[in-house]
């Protein structure tokens, strides 16, 4: 088994760092590639044009051969290469060369709150795309973590915009530096599977502007991302594929976006206003393929003048430009798949998200020199989360188990033996009927347990969910943990006294009777090919847990703002966001609202102390950069890192702002007993809230707050700076 050490993995952050590079605006200006792609267009017929801007097969749009245009092939997604499935049928192709590297999961990346471990995960999906001939990889995914019950918040990073568009460039710029296109998803606003394909979202523009677009702009505008892919949803009464507002005013003229619209599978609706307002190519799951919106009917709707040939050019242009700084680029590598290399970034991203929730008794790192027996219980400790439910998983070429993990770490040391505990009796692809009886927990397995906990030193405790139970196509119905786990978990915590939890998961569950009954909790995700590695370290202290939660875990769901305000999932299939801006930690700051672990929560087996918050003047004015200076010093016996996070608060405002916002975070290394300055940058500009009246973004002149904390709710510093009209 690879072992890889904590150090390298600092290094190669840091280097990782430096290599993320000015961004590449995407220019409107005209340049020799430009010229090209008009010289290819005017050598196209108006049927070879149209060939190209609707699937062909299930993951291709047809190229022209005469002319040396390669097919524009795709593959999901998020995960890491997926499985080679048939060309016309989703069955697997039965490949024997299209095993990959399993990649941590986008709540996983999220709560590293490290661009740089977005970065890594990019260049491994590029690099393993490109070994499989995929120009176009669908993914990053990074809709808004708007209900903490949504099937695909495993897939996305954040309920947080900002955390959010750090991520989103990153991972964007990781995948292209291999010359593959990636393809932000979805555009816009998809933030529930149930009734995904009919829903309309309405939603009010200062939401728009402030939660929901930032990651898609910054990904376009500072990652320079290639393809985008538009939503199966409605907004604001628009499907997202022929939604002239988003496509067409935001993305391309306002962002200006130079790359390919791609439609999710299967969401396009119409020929006409699509191809007007804003789709470039249509995608989905079925033939006959020439019968599709964007084949035959679309080769009618220009012969009755219903959509123009400048139209179509403008498409092909869009696309052949993709080509060009991928398949068609003079310096496409030639890409690796699973290499030692993908295994270390898989570890590094595991190692950094896994988030230590409760440490009270310190019993973590477990004393490695003393325990000499261990009870492993629960079926996720030998679960692997690769594959599972519907959406796209990976056929991994390995990925280690907690069990295996642990086994290869403590095997010599001490005597480790596994109960199962539960059983995971949850199908995505079976009905409620079928699956009845999921949440039962069962007595002769928890019994099991029992008697293996009484007779060991420690009990290790995996519960959580896995792929199945969490699923794109739908969402859970409430946060209540599955499988009966609680029941198995009061069991062996009255058999062990040394019982330590661990939920492996990808989205918020209700953890408030674990919170007040047990002393040790860990939170570790679908964690990739080597997350039972990375667990492991992390429970043996090889790895000083430094993960923060990307997403509020409420003690309620009423007391998430879609609940509060009974607008999930919506009604008439319609759901009006009617909380605004108010989403996550911003709901929850503003209305005083507890929630059991708050964004950014996070433990470590150090602390840190923070001091002497300064600025490097009291007064700013537009344009200018605030530049806070916090005094951080590892007051605790082993190094470790910390993300130290600044918030921003206005309290007199012409316009409503929330309680607080996140505006800049610095994730680092600090070694025990170091005092280190740690510098965060605000540029002024990014306390603007977007004014509808005007439709620009507006700096207030007024004070603000500078909030330094180690998570939302723990601000160790304050600090105040004013801001002038001019
Ligand atoms: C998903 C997309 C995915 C596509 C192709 C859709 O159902 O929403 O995220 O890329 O399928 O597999």
């Amino acid at each position: 088994m690879i072992h890889f050490q904590f150090k390298t993995c600092m290094v190669a952050c840091a280097a990782m760092l430096l290599l993320l590079n000015a961004s590449r605006a995407q220019s409107p200006s005209k340049s020799a590639i430009d010229n090209k792609i008009s010289q290819v267009i005017k050598k196209m017929t108006l049927v070879e044009k149209i060939e190209m801007l609707h699937g062909n097969a299930l993951f291709s749009s047809a190229g022209v051969k005469r002319l040396g245009i390669p097919e524009l092939t795709c593959d999901d997604g998020p995960l890491g290469v997926r499985e080679e499935v048939l060309r016309f049928d989703w069955k697997s192709a039965n490949w024997t060369t299209d095993s990959a590297t399993f990649l941590p999961n986008g709540s996983a990346i999220a709560a590293t709150w490290n661009p740089a471990m977005a970065h890594a995960y990019g260049v491994v999906l590029g690099e393993e795309a490109n070994a499989r001939k995929k120009i176009v990889m669908l993914a990053p995914a990074f809709n808004i973590c708007r209900v903490p019950l949504n099937g695909r918040t495993y897939e996305y990073y954040s309920e947080d915009p900002f955390l959010n568009a750090q991520l989103a460039v990153q991972a964007v710029k990781g995948i292209q530096s291999q010359h593959v296109a990636a393809c932000i998803k979805h555009y816009a606003l998809n933030n529930q599977e149930v009734n995904r394909n009919t829903v309309n979202v309405i939603a009010d523009e200062r939401a728009l502007r402030e939660i929901y677009l930032p990651a898609f702009k910054a990904a376009v505008q500072k990652g320079n991302a290639y393809t985008l892919m538009s939503a199966y949803n409605k907004v604001n009464g628009y499907w997202c594929s022929e939604n002239d507002y988003l496509l067409n005013k935001i993305l391309k003229k306002e962002w200006g976006f130079k790359g390919a619209v791609i439609s999710d599978w299967g969401g396009t609706h119409n020929t006409v206003a699509a191809a007007n307002n804003g789709l470039d190519i249509e995608m989905g799951s079925s033939g006959p393929y020439d019968q599709w919106y964007f084949a035959k009917p679309l080769l009618a709707a220009v012969k009755a003048g219903k959509v123009s040939v400048k139209t179509i050019d403008e498409k092909v242009r869009r696309i052949l430009w993709v080509m060009y700084q991928t398949s068609m680029s003079a310096n496409h590598p030639a890409g690796k798949i699973s290499t030692p290399a993908h295994s270390q970034s898989a570890y590094n991203i595991a190692a950094q998200s896994i988030v230590l929730l409760k440490n009270d008794k310190l019993l973590l790192p477990l004393k490695t020199k003393s325990i000499k027996s261990i009870a492993v219980i629960g079926d996720n400790a030998t679960r692997t989360f690769a594959l599972g439910g519907f959406g796209a998983g990976v056929k991994a070429k390995y990925e280690i188990t907690a069990l295996a993990g642990l086994k290869s770490r403590m095997v010599s040391t001490a005597d480790i033996r596994f109960a199962q505990g539960y059983r995971a009796n949850y199908l995505a692809s079976q009905t409620p009927e079928q699956n009845a009886g999921y949440d039962k927990p069962d007595k002769a397995l928890i019994d099991e347990a029992v008697a293996l906990a009484k007779t060991t030193d420690v009990a290790l405790l995996f519960i959580g969910s896995n792929r199945e139970f969490e699923s794109e196509g739908g969402d859970r119905k409430d946060l209540t943990l599955p499988f009966g786990e609680q029941a198995l978990v009061d069991a062996v915590t009255a058999a062990n006294a040394n019982t330590i939890i661990i939920v492996t998961a990808g989205a918020p569950y209700d953890l408030n009777k674990i919170k007040k009954n047990n002393h040790t909790i860990v939170w570790s995700w679908f964690n990739g090919s080597e997350g039972g590695n990375a667990l492991a370290d992390v429970l043996i202290g090889k790895i000083n847990p430094s993960g923060k939660l990307p997403f509020t875990f409420p003690a309620s769901l009423k007391d998430s703002p879609a609940f509060a305000l009974d607008t999930y999932p919506g009604e008439n299939l319609t759901t009006p966001y009617k909380e605004g801006i108010l989403v996550g930690y911003r709901w929850f700051d503003t209305k005083k609202i507890e929630p059991a672990y708050c964004f950014g929560y996070g433990l470590s087996y150090t602390n840190f102390d923070y001091k002497a918050l300064k600025t490097d003047k009291k007064a700013y004015r537009p344009g200018q950069q605030v530049s806070v200076t916090v005094t951080v010093k590892n007051t605790g016996a082993v190094d470790g890192m910390e993300t130290v996070q600044l918030y921003v608060s206005k309290a007199k405002s012409a316009v409503q702002k929330p309680e607080k916002e996140l505006k800049a975070f610095k994730k680092l290394m600090i070694k025990s007993g170091q005092t280190t300055p740690v510098i965060l940058t605000i540029p002024v500009q990014d306390l603007a809230y977007y004014d509808v009246k005007s439709s620009s973004w507006k700096v207030e002149p007024g004070n603000y707050k500078l909030l330094a904390g180690t998570s939302s709710r723990d601000i160790k510093q304050v600090g105040a700076i004013a801001v002038s009209a001019k």
